[in-house]
């Protein structure tokens, strides 16, 4: 099933809330929380409270996407706010130990267990995680901040990760740079999850971007 996911991250912070119920009466499922520390990407944004606000006053899924470095204190916090997903970075563990401790953490809280990589991280890198991760998210620009443009080759890395999965049921996020037009070729190689920052904020036609891609998938099945 292929999901867009609006991120959080083109919108201003105090309008996020009207944004997140617009999405609702659009009927989409999930809201992608960009949290950045400024430490393990340059930008800094969507502190706890700010996303705390928005759990509180709407009833959106949350995917919480964390580039921190300090992984396992962030899980914990975020992990409060019962999200679907939080997805962590593997470029930002310290060692696989500290992983294992995150999943068992996430999976007493029913919490579904992401694993991202950076567009230079060699995608082979995520098959010893495969058994442990309910979905991978595969940058396709550099993460800390929207409006770049789709890095060309995440759509081979999205083919091989799909072949790497198997039948482990493992879902394919895809995050950056991604539009309407290249939405399609996304779909093609295999992600379901479809990360859309400003392609989508910035539409004048959110639902008909929305229908636009739904229509690709059903035709391509
Ligand atoms: C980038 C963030 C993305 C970003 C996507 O570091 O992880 O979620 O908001 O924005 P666009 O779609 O504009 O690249
Ligand atoms: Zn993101």
């Amino acid at each position: 099933m292929i999901k867009v996911l609006p991120s959080s991250n083109p919108c201003p912070e105090d309008k996020l809330i009207d944004y997140t119920k617009m999405l609702m009466k659009m009927d989409v499922e999930y809201l992608h929380c960009d949290v950045m520390d400024g430490k393990f990407v340059e930008n800094k944004c969507l502190d706890f409270s700010v996303v705390e606000k928005i759990r509180n006053n709407t009833n959106i899924l949350l995917d919480v996407h964390l580039m921190v470095e300090n992984v396992f204190e962030s899980v914990k916090k975020f992990a409060k706010l019962k999200p679907n997903f939080i997805t962590i970075h593997y470029e930002a563990l310290k060692s696989t130990k500290e992983f294992e401790k995150i999943v068992k953490y996430l999976r007493k809280k029913d919490i579904l267990v992401g694993l991202s990589i950076r567009p230079n991280t060699p995608i082979e890198i995520v098959e010893r995680f495969l058994k442990q991760i309910d979905l991978i998210l595969i940058m396709s620009v550099e993460p800390g901040k929207s409006g770049q443009k789709f890095i060309e080759n995440s759509i081979e890395k999205i083919k091989t990760t799909k072949k790497l999965i198997g039948d482990n049921r493992v879902i394919i996020e895809v995050d950056g740079g991604i539009n309407e037009e290249n939405a399609k070729s996304v779909i093609d190689a295999g992600a379901e999850f479809l990360v859309m920052g400003s392609a989508f904020y910035n539409s004048k036609d959110k639902l008909g971007l929305l229908h636009s891609i739904d229509n690709h998938y059903k035709k391509s099945k």
